[in-house]
């Protein structure tokens, strides 16, 4: 058995998206009533979107200690954010510019500068805001992370150098579908998480989450994410659980 992972299943994408809220926000209060506020970084993709569109929405505009919450983004594509491409772009029109955090607690990645640039320029926001020593990792409250086809989370694709990076916080990488240069957080902060969840929907991720969490293959980026401290909860819907065994839900249900 091993420990620290978790794996529910949701019946439709939708019980999917209620699932991740309700588990967002006992992890927003809860972190809140323990230190005062909330961290989170979120991913892009199609996945979490319906869950975004919802924050706004009540009960969870109610529920979410908005005031007390700082969004950070896992991973951002090297665009403008008016570009379709930019995860800051959709993630605004889903739920950022409708919900009631203030301004200054938005730290959009800054897809916009020089790769290299932007990927220190974040790093350096992030030793800031925690108020990191040098060799430092911020510990995020929760990190909510999506698998692509390939294997990949955040913009840590297969077989890439990024996959070994142990110094710096957040790097530049080129890869993925569109095929851009991105900004990504490293498995460095990715793991010191106190909590990760993957948000996963569709026969079409089946093979991989199989892979993943059956196989356990760990060439595969997903596989490597094991908060040090912390938990990684798995939200599957039933198309994306449909191959895996009852062994492994049971193990870890
Ligand atoms: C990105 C993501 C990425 C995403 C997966 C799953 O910017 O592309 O953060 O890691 O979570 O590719 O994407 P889908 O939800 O679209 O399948």
């Amino acid at each position: 058995m091993e420990r620290g992972i978790h794996i529910e299943v949701a019946d439709t994408a939708e019980a999917l998206a209620l699932k991740a809220l309700r588990m967002s926000a006992r992890m927003a209060n809860e972190s809140v009533r323990e230190r005062e506020r909330f961290t989170v970084a979120v991913s892009g993709g199609s996945t979490p979107r319906p869950m975004y569109r919802k924050l706004s929405e009540e009960p969870w505009r109610s529920e979410m200690p908005w005031e007390r919450t700082h969004i950070f983004w896992v991973d951002e594509r090297c665009v403008p954010a008016r570009d379709p491409a930019s995860n800051y772009g959709a993630s605004k029109a889903d739920f950022i510019g409708r919900i009631p955090v203030p301004p200054g607690q938005i730290h959009p990645m800054p897809g916009d500068l020089d790769p290299d640039e932007g990927a220190e320029r974040y790093e350096a926001g992030l030793i800031r805001f925690f108020g990191l020593k040098p060799g430092g990792v911020p510990v995020f409250d929760l990190m909510l992370l999506g698998i692509g086809r390939d294997g990949h989370t955040a913009s840590l694709f297969p077989g890439q150098t990024s996959l070994d990076e142990k110094d710096r916080l957040v790097i530049s990488v080129t890869g993925g579908d569109p095929f851009l240069p991105r900004l990504t957080l490293t498995y460095p902060v990715i793991n010191y998480a106190r909590h990760a969840i993957f948000l996963v929907s569709g026969e079409g991720k089946a093979d991989i989450v199989r892979a993943v969490l059956e196989h356990r293959d760990k060439t595969l980026p997903a596989q490597r994410v094991r908060p040090t401290h912390g938990e990684v909860t798995w939200l599957l819907d039933r198309d994306a659980a449909s191959m895996l065994s009852q062994g492994v839900l049971h193990e870890h249900s």
